[in-house]
């Protein structure tokens, strides 16, 4: 079971500079009412997967529990002081599994393994008459593509949830969509198309963070004029043919956009981190990696040959270990210094919803000397007042972060990739990046669409839309996750992130979820294992500047309804709406039950 601390709110006074010295950790904890609840320490929570205990040493100072407004909206300027790391009260909420859940789970597993077995010892006999999960006559010759437990749970679970998951949606990932019906004969194996469409389904599955996924507007207007103009593909590398005029302007507007030197823009995210940092790092240099970074990171980390060290899930603790471990022994046999010690991390994580300790990972960094690379897939754009990401948000100085990654896939509505930093490094790797040498570049529809659309986040456009839609997402994050905690659910992660994971655990509840919540026209996603940890399987929503009140309020009744059905309302420290209710924001006490 996965021993979680609850929420964690942590608002430090240490300078960067001083923190590295203090030893002390205390912090404060918003649900003080809760036996659950325990101290932030600058600890996130440690993960299932070792069920290893954290030290409480801790190098982060706290300052007094701020108010508890503040904790709940994560908003506050009462508790600023000078030389903080955190400006704001940083809530993280990761509420421990209940026991008789993560049993029932585990049953759930068994039951589902017991029976797996079963109907095959059963097909081999010839008694059951199911074989769409048995190996096919001519295959069996042939070298197995999975490993025989990753098979076993293909045919066993995945497909008893398949039908949720990779529908096909035949409109534009806006705040409502279009699905095409589809049913299965064979219990999921394959499936074929009714001819009907499912309309106006209420989306809370894309990254459509900020709306500019769309087909009407000034970025779609702007892509289907260059498209007349430059045509689609581009047919070419940046360093041969390919290199447009418009690629050049994107770097320009990118590196301004972050207030960085230079810039860099790739056609592909997943390519950004797997083809770069190979680039960045190689033979006797160390890569330190958050166990939940994104496959792209671990591809780009592995890729390298650099020695990978894995630090528990934002836990700075973790983290200074490994960089103490690496300063003191060196490289292993020769124990010569390392070539370089890269930090891998991502602004928000996809899966969990928790935003970065940056002011504490700049922090370390800098102790010992390291090197940052920040992924903000899915933090630009929809984090800070401006858009501006997880260092806005944190009110960071951007050149503290040595290399800065993210996505165009997101926020901006459209493909691709940058990196960005200095001048030097962007200038390295225009000649040393296998996606910059080898790989076409960007095809100009999609180039334009990033351009319009970050100039509106920046205001450029001479409009607000952009601003408008980067406060209206941090409102609909905020109202949604506050009705979901008043309702009871368990929440993960950061009071800001718009993605926001909703607590299943059982397997069987991420398929029967998933079709209720259809049911009612809206859709969701579900992820289990391997994407989370086997007993943590959850619904994963994303909101959307685009959604209106009106859509959250339907998608908010719809789950709550589907949540009373499935009994998924597991939390033990449900917040109940204050008295004190102002404009959007529904302030919140932890009440005990
Ligand atoms: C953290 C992170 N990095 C990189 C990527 C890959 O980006 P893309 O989907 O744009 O290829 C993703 C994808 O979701 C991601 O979550």
């Amino acid at each position: 079971m996965t021993e979680s601390p609850t929420t964690t709110t942590t608002s430090s006074s240490s300078s960067s500079s001083s923190s590295s010295s203090s030893s002390s950790s205390s912090s404060s904890s918003s649900s003080s009412s809760s036996s659950t609840t325990k101290p932030s320490n600058g600890t996130a929570r440690p993960r299932g997967k070792n069920g290893l205990k954290l030290e409480t040493e801790g190098w982060l100072q706290a300052a007094p529990p701020p108010h508890k407004h503040a904790q709940n909206h994560g908003l506050n300027g009462e508790i600023n002081e000078n030389g903080s790391l955190y400006r704001q009260p940083f809530v993280e909420s990761f509420e421990k599994t209940p026991m008789w859940v993560a049993v029932l789970t585990y049953m759930g597993y068994a039951i589902l393994t017991v029976f797996g077995h079963l109907r095959d010892f059963l097909r081999s006999w010839k008694i059951e008459k199911c074989n769409t999960t048995a190996e096919r006559e001519e295959q069996k010759d042939f070298v197995p593509l999975y490993q025989e437990f990753e098979n076993f749970y293909t045919w066993n679970v995945y497909t008893r949830v398949r039908d949720i998951l990779n529908r096909p949606i035949c409109s534009v990932p806006g705040a409502t969509m279009d699905l095409l019906e589809r049913t299965s004969h064979d219990y999921n194996w394959t499936f074929e198309y009714t001819g009907r469409i499912v309309h106006n389904v209420i989306n809370l599955g894309s990254y459509n963070y900020l709306g500019f996924a769309e087909n009407t507007g000034p970025c779609a207007e702007a892509a289907a004029r260059i498209t007349t103009k430059y045509g689609v593909g581009v047919a070419s590398t940046r360093q041969e043919m390919g290199n447009l005029d418009r690629h050049e302007e994107l770097e320009k507007l990118v590196s301004r956009f972050l207030g960085v030197e230079a810039a860099m823009t790739f056609g592909m995210g997943f390519a950004t981190n797997s083809m770069n940092i190979p680039a960045l790092t190689g033979k006797g240099c160390l890569i330190l990696s958050d166990e939940l970074n994104h496959t792209s990171l671990v591809l780009g980390a592995r890729l390298s040959r650099s020695v990978i060290r894995v630090f528990k899930h934002n836990n700075m603790q973790s983290l200074e270990k490994l960089l103490r471990e690496a300063i003191v022994y060196g490289q292993p046999r020769t124990h010569r210094p390392w070539k370089k010690i890269l930090i891998l991390v991502e602004g928000i994580y996809s899966m969990e919803g928790s935003i970065v300790r940056l002011p504490e990972v700049i922090a370390l960094k800098k102790r010992y000397k390291a090197y940052l690379y920040l992924d903000e897939a899915h933090s630009i754009g929809a984090l800070g007042p401006r858009g501006g990401g997880v260092v806005e948000y944190f009110g960071l100085d951007p050149a503290d972060v040595d290399v800065l990654m993210g996505t165009f896939t997101k926020s901006f509505g459209a493909a691709g990739g940058y990196i960005a930093g200095k001048k030097e490094m962007i200038d390295y790797m225009r000649s040393h990046s296998h996606s910059a040498v080898y790989a076409t570049s960007m095809s100009p529809p999609v180039v334009e669409q990033v351009i319009t659309s970050m100039k509106s986040i920046m205001g450029e456009d001479g409009t607000t839309i952009g601003r408008d839609r980067v406060k209206q997402l941090a409102e609909n994050t905020t109202y949604f996750r506050n009705r979901l905690n008043e309702m009871g659910f368990i929440i993960y992660g950061n009071s800001d992130s718009p993605v926001v994971p909703l607590m299943l655990y059982m397997v069987a509840k991420i398929g029967a979820f998933g079709r209720e919540m259809l049911r009612r026209n809206i859709g969701v996603v579900g992820v289990g294992f391997p994407a989370t940890p086997i007993i943590e399987s959850r619904a994963r929503f994303c909101i959307s500047a685009q959604h209106t009140r009106d859509m959250l309020d339907k998608a908010l009744s719809a789950i709550n309804e589907v949540g009373d059905l499935l009994s998924l309302k597991y939390s033990r420290r449900r917040v109940r709406p204050s008295v004190v209710c102002s404009g959007d924001h529904h302030s919140l006490e932890g009440i005990d039950n």
